[in-house]
């Protein structure tokens, strides 16, 4: 397996910094918070202070929002709560019946984000990705728009481009060598006069694409159709304009597996709950624990957790600061992605199945950064940061995701429950019925 850049909870650890003055906390028994619910537009308490240097992910009235509602949750020892606990059935995770309906309703429908646009910078770029199916070759074309293939040839299937990426003309596939232009357009048959005249088109097969948020999300099915804006809903699409992706560059993938489901990999990402008990050692140090803001957009979702630096900001008028180093933050873009901000780089997480077993999962992981390159220490920063990390995950994170898969193959342990306090969770489950159908 390949090494992993995060613990698997969204809570990656930070630059190496001396161990914060640690307050004590009323863990017990959380009184319950003011009702969770979107930001409501900017209608904040107060005027909004200029903070002193402008917050690396969030306008000036995002963050002053999530700054209050951060240190009332920090004061009282509370945490947003959803309005009921929600039960559900482990077959969900293993049920082939249900895995198929995932593939017709969820993954060859809704738009996957797939590439950074900054992947491919230039007319003549290309990239070769997995969808959850299918393979794909995403192209950038002379007029700077982005075109998605299934990257498979037509004349007898065999993969066109097998290259991860680069830039190129043509595509000549390594079987018999027709060729294809960066537009799909087949342009020459071997041995032609030989072959026989074509009675229809035998261009590759085009995929809906769409660039926006500088991301290309891409749908599976060719017939399908994808907007994008549409699929966030205005609240999300507001926020990932916020974000300016687009001013981010890929500065790893790594392509993963798990012998798990995909939805209880990307669950273990959105949880926050269990950081007390899987992560003892690792992570629970540096975080308020089983404390979550959230602003809940019915699909999506982004997620604050306070930092425990959070401490040396509280006597501070909320907003005058950028809350980059004293929380973390996730979004979750339905169905399948979630992403984590830190003060110095995204963590980029997107699940499919793996489309034999509803036991297993893969995961393309990217690790999202403001510079395309970094010096030696900046390297050396996030060689460590990758190792600590890795062991979070994989000692951490996988054993508890592969005990929730060995429960779900088992005729009796449903149903199980999520808490009021399991608020990100909660906006996946809900997202996943509405998708489902169920
Ligand atoms: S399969 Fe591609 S040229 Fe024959
Ligand atoms: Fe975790």
């Amino acid at each position: 397996m390949d090494v992993v850049l995060s613990d698997g909870s969204g809570f990656f650890l930070q630059y190496p910094k001396a161990q914060p003055r640690l307050r004590p906390l009323p863990q017990h028994q959380a009184p319950r918070a003011p009702a969770i619910g979107a930001m409501p537009g900017f209608l904040i308490h107060g005027a909004i202070p200029t903070p002193e240097e402008p917050s690396m992910y969030f306008s000036p009235e995002r963050n002053q929002w999530f700054t209050e509602r951060l240190f009332a949750h920090v004061r009282a020892g509370t945490t947003d709560q959803a309005a009921g606990m929600m039960e559900y059935d482990l077959s969900m995770y293993a049920d082939p019946n249900i895995a198929r309906q995932e593939r017709e309703r969820i993954f060859r429908r809704l738009p996957m984000m797939t590439l950074l646009s900054s992947q491919l910078p230039e007319a003549g770029d290309f990239v070769t990705v997995r969808l959850n199916e299918t393979n794909v070759l995403v192209t950038r074309q002379p007029d700077g728009s982005v075109m998605a293939f299934v990257n498979a040839c037509r004349h007898r299937g065999a993969t066109v481009v097998t290259q991860e990426s680069g830039k190129r003309r043509l595509f000549s596939c390594p079987y018999h060598g027709w060729s294809y232009a960066p537009d799909g357009k087949l342009k020459a048959i071997s041995f032609r006069e030989t072959f026989g005249q074509l009675d229809a088109p035998r261009d590759l097969v085009r995929l809906p694409v769409e660039e926006r948020h500088g991301f290309i999300w891409i749908v599976e099915d060719p017939a399908g159709s994808i907007d994008i804006a549409a699929h966030l809903g205005p609240g999300m699409d507001r926020l990932l304009a916020d974000y300016h992706l687009e001013q981010f560059f890929c500065y790893r993938t790594h392509e993963l597996e798990f012998p798990q489901n995909w939805k209880v990999m990307l669950e273990g990402v959105l949880d926050g709950y269990h950081v007390s008990f899987v992560h003892g050692d690792t992570i629970k140090p540096y975080f308020y624990l089983n404390m979550m803001v959230i602003d809940d957009f019915g699909h999506h979702h982004v997620t604050g957790t306070p930092r425990r630096t959070i401490d040396t900001i509280l006597d501070q008028p909320p907003g005058s600061k950028p809350l980059d180093d004293y929380a973390v933050f996730g979004n979750l873009v339905s169905p399948n992605t979630t992403f984590v901000l830190h003060p110095h780089h995204i963590e980029h997480w997107t699940l499919y199945q793996d489309t034999k077993d509803p036991g297993r999962c893969r995961v393309q992981l990217r690790i999202l950064t403001r510079t395309r390159g970094h010096d030696e220490r900046g390297e050396a920063i996030m060689a460590k940061n990758w190792r600590i990390a890795e062991a979070a995950i994989v000692n951490e994170d996988v054993p508890v995701g592969n005990s929730i898969q060995s429960s779900a193959g088992h005729p009796f342990g449903s149903p199980v429950l999520l808490g009021l306090n399991e608020v990100g969770n909660q906006v996946f489950h809900r997202a996943w019925r509405h998708y489902m159908g169920v």
